[in-house]
């Protein structure tokens, strides 16, 4: 799969998202030969950036996971050049409408061009008004225009709402695709072969057999220099809303009847469809900050010290939610999802726990739990099987053993990063691995109520010890249901 000829139009790209994945994994997809030699880069930014061409090269070189060499580099900034301007200014859009059509001139882009607005989002209804008004968003017969955003999509579902109007409202929907990066990991797509491909899961993948889900995403870091993006925003709407209900979404839906983008996106939509809290939201959703503490040695700053952190943020840096889906396969099974910064290690985790045994002919069992299937999202990639095994000896006891499967040790070919996979599919035009409208919408329609219950109830946000695994109210959530988190 190689993308025929083709540009990509990059607002803000001097911005931390550009830098650090954007650019690098272009430069990978052009050492491994996934661009075709007339890919050419048009960034757009607000001012003069001095040795604009340095700061791209500096940025390759850090975040490259490929070999940086000057042969691709070269090729890569041979089809490199920048428009400056406003981006409320309607001169701005005519010169970058030029600029397309003389790259494509130059370079034969055949005039196929994916914009690819990676700025926050309040620019996003001046930047698409931009390009509606200068009529980039269609080029001539034969070619494509595409537009590329990226979460948040707004911050619940009303603003979600308005912001599909404004870039439907220039681009056709099948023309926008919508990152969340989490689909672009390998580990994530391998969700759907472990489930689908192997025999032995289907039969056990269901309430008869699972007793609970917990689905994991602890990051070591703080906010760091995101606190304008971060504060009011929170770890649920950051990463809950998308990234972990796209797993639990993976986890749970029936098999579709192909991998296309449509039958893939509806199974999604259906369980998303069928999920809620499980009980009374006030005792399925909690949220807490991190305090100051030491962290690996460390001592590290509470949220409110950060810079640019107002001392009375009631913003969580942590949440968890207990959902439960109403289907057949589902019904009664608590499904867990927990997010937080400054947590004890940095894991995202699927782990699907199964129910214990009802009987148990052995002598001894106390070193045995639940069976549970461990799918590594990050790092260490893989997944475990936790079993009950016969310790040697003459006694029949019983104790916990796991087998694993590395990606590291199974499999020695390349592993693209999401941004890789995700930026050759939207030149491609491949659309499976990019959410829906519609997914989103549902996931904001039940995050908001998490949201509500929480700004009517300041008083419940709880705060954590920086390198612990969370608040008491998290552990008290699970406790209710006689269930414990797991310590990955
Ligand atoms: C982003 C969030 O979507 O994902 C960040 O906005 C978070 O807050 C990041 O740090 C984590 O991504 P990854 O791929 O490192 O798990």
């Amino acid at each position: 799969r190689i993308a025929g000829p083709c540009g990509i139009v990059l607002f803000g790209i001097t911005g931390d998202l550009a830098k650090r994945k954007i650019l690098p994994a272009l430069y990978d997809l052009a050492n491994r030969g996934l661009l075709p030699p007339s890919f050419s880069i048009i960034g757009v930014a607000r001012r003069h950036i001095e040795n604009i061409e340095e700061v791209v090269k500096d940025c390759i070189q850090s975040g490259a996971k490929t070999a940086v060499t000057d042969t691709t580099l070269n090729q890569l900034l041979s089809g490199f050049s920048m428009v400056e301007g406003q981006f409320d200014d309607a001169d701005t859009y005519e010169r970058l409408g030029q600029r397309m059509e003389d790259t494509d001139q130059s370079r034969g882009t055949g005039s196929n061009y994916a914009f690819y607005l990676s700025i926050p989002p309040e620019l996003f209804p001046t930047v698409l008004g931009g390009i509606g008004g200068a009529g980039l968003q269609s080029g001539p017969r034969g070619s494509w225009r595409r537009v590329v955003i990226e979460k948040p999509f707004g911050h619940d579902l009303a603003s979600a709402q308005e912001l599909d109007q404004v870039v439907t409202g220039v681009f056709d929907p099948d023309s926008v695709f919508r990152i969340d990066h989490y689909l672009g990991k390998e580990t994530v797509q391998n969700v759907l072969a472990l489930r689908f491909a192997n025999e032995i899961y289907e039969s056990v993948w269901n309430a008869n057999h699972v007793d609970h889900v917990q689905i994991t995403m602890a990051e070591d870091i703080g906010i760091g220099s995101r606190a304008g993006y971060y504060d009011g925003i929170g770890s649920a709407r950051d990463v809950i809303q998308n990234h972990l209900l796209q797993l639990l979404a993976l986890t749970a839906m029936e098999e579709p009847n192909s991998f296309s983008a449509d039958a893939l996106r509806a199974e999604k939509e259906k369980i998303l469809d069928a999920t809620s809290f499980y009980g009374p939201v006030g005792e399925s959703a909690v949220r807490a900050q991190y305090e100051a503490g030491w962290q690996g040695g460390q001592w590290v700053k509470a949220y409110r010290e950060e810079d640019g952190i107002p001392q009375d943020s009631i913003t969580d840096t942590y949440a968890a939610l207990r959902l439960g889906i109403h289907t057949r396969r589902w019904e009664g099974v608590p499904f867990y999802l927990r997010a937080g910064k400054r947590m004890g290690r940095r894991v995202s985790e699927i782990a699907v726990v199964f129910k214990y045994p009802p009987f148990l002919p052995f002598e001894s069992t106390a070193g045995m739990g639940h069976n549970t299937l461990v799918i590594r999202v990050q790092p260490q990639e893989g997944i475990t099987f936790k079993v009950g095994s016969k310790v040697p000896g003459s006694s029949m006891r019983l104790r916990d053993v796991t087998m694993d499967f590395a990606y590291g040790h199974a499999f020695t070919e390349y592993a693209p990063e999401a941004y890789e996979r995700l930026i050759l599919d939207v030149l491609l035009g491949d659309p499976p691995l990019f959410p829906r409208q519609k997914e989103i919408e549902t996931s904001w329609k039940l995050l908001d109520q998490a949201e509500e219950y929480w700004e009517a109830h300041p008083e419940t946000l709880d705060t954590y010890r920086p390198g612990t695994w969370g608040p008491a109210c998290a552990d008290k959530m699970l406790a209710r249901d006689g269930n414990e988190w797991r310590r990955p």
